[in-house]
């Protein structure tokens, strides 16, 4: 860990809020994590950092599918969802090796399912519940995410 912050966000529009700022941060070659259970926000994170670029419509779940993807002019954003992810070796059978590359952008909720084939991340994003809202803990882990992190401060 080379830094970190945290916020209290007391309703859904926060947390978009937030994320939305944070893709203004954000350049292609870098992987988020996504952590928290089941319902703290992973996926509504990641809504708000595709506002941030301009993608207004629905973001699915890539629950089943395990990934969906969203292109963009100069860089591609692949949201993984690995919950249910199992079998290690089908990683590299299903491509998704190659998603890991300077014009991609990746954000990856469920990383602690896929064990140890996942690049370092450059920032970890930690959510959990509080009575009203939700906590969020951004970690970052090399100087590009922590240039981002210092920038949304
Ligand atoms: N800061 C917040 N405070 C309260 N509710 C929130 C906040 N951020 C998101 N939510 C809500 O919590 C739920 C989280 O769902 P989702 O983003 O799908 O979670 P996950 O992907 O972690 O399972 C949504 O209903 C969303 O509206
Ligand atoms: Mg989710």
């Amino acid at each position: 860990m080379l830094f970190d912050s945290n916020y209290d966000l007391k309703d859904e529009s926060e947390t978009l809020r937030l994320a939305e700022f944070m893709a203004t941060k954000l350049s292609p070659g870098m992987n988020l994590y996504l952590k928290g259970e089941l319902g703290a926000g992973k996926t509504t994170f990641v809504r708000g950092i595709l506002r941030g670029f301009d993608y207004q419509d629905k973001v699915k779940s890539p629950t089943y599918t395990l990934v969906e993807l969203y292109s963009f002019e100069k860089f591609t954003i692949h949201h993984f969802d690995l919950f249910r992810f199992k079998a290690e070796h089908e990683w590299d059978d299903a491509g998704f090796r190659e998603y890991f590359n300077k014009t991609s952008i990746c954000l990856i909720e469920w990383p602690e399912k896929a064990g140890r084939i996942l690049p370092e991340p450059d920032i970890s994003v930690e959510l959990s519940h509080l009575p009203f809202g939700r906590h969020l803990h951004l970690i970052s882990y090399t100087p590009k995410g922590t240039e981002c992190l210092k920038a949304i401060i």
